[in-house]
């Protein structure tokens, strides 16, 4: 297979099912200077919004006796991802396509103690000027048919280079400390595995999950009688 250049294939290409790493390495490896100035700019607008909720959670451990915020993390979506991603889509993979096409090259992941700390947090973000919402998916109030809770904001954020600013999109999930563990171990045990897994085990992690929010719900209720709430 010739080499390809990522915003030089032709759509003909596209319904090709996603090729295993190797090759997909040594397209990869013909990665253009765009697509590397692409990807640095996602990295600085999850570094912005990381930002932002590491000063939240500075203020919060400064004013209040306890900290909403327990973990913020980052990732920047692979190269194999990005490409494997729009291949499925069949989109094409230039440089545009995946500005346009995908929200989750930049994540963030906000972990808090109890269910009320997300809408609290993530309303003390949307409430940030330099902030826009683009999509909101609510699956804590709306959880999917598996039992996976979190709430999905899709945001633009700009980044100031030395002549421009760029808005840029991240994805940020919130979970609290339950969600985040189920989340994980599903993600191990199912989560986009070819195969589909057995009902049984379906149904066990369901229970799981509702097992999981039943338990953030005891807590909240426990905190509400020791804490202050935040406005
Ligand atoms: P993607 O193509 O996977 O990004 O789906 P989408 O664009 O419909 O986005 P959605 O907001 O539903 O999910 C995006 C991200 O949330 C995923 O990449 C995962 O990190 C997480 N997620 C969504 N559903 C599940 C799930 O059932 N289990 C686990 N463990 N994580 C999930
Ligand atoms: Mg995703």
């Amino acid at each position: 297979m010739p080499e390809h250049r990522l915003e030089t294939l032709e759509p003909q290409e596209l319904t090709l099912t996603p090729v295993p790493d190797k090759s997909l390495k040594s397209r990869i490896e013909s990665y253009t200077i765009p697509f590397r100035e692409l990807i640095t700019y996602y990295r600085c607008a999850m570094m912005e919004v990381e930002t932002k909720f590491r000063v939240l959670s500075e203020e919060f451990s400064l004013q209040y006796d306890r900290n909403p915020i327990e973990t913020v993390k980052t990732r920047l979506k692979s190269v194999d991802s990005i490409a494997n991603k729009l291949i499925s889509r069949e989109l094409p993979l230039t440089v545009e396509s995946i500005e346009k096409n995908l929200n989750d090259v930049a994540g963030v992941r906000i972990i808090c103690s109890f269910p009320s700390d997300i809408y609290a947090i993530s309303d003390a973000f949307l409430r940030q000027d330099d902030i826009t919402l683009i999509e909101r998916k609510d699956y804590i109030r709306a959880p999917k048919p598996n039992g996976y809770r979190s709430l999905h904001l899709i945001v633009e954020t700009p980044i100031f280079l030395h002549d421009k600013k760029k808005l840029m999109k991240v994805e940020v999930q919130f979970r609290t400390i339950a969600m985040d563990w189920w989340a994980s171990l599903e993600h191990k045990i199912r989560y986009k595995k070819d195969v589909e897994i057995p009902s049984a085990v379906a149904r066990e992690l369901l229970d799981c999950a509702n097992e999981a929010a039943r338990l953030d719900s005891r807590m909240e209720q426990l905190q509400k009688y020791i804490v202050p709430k935040y406005e």
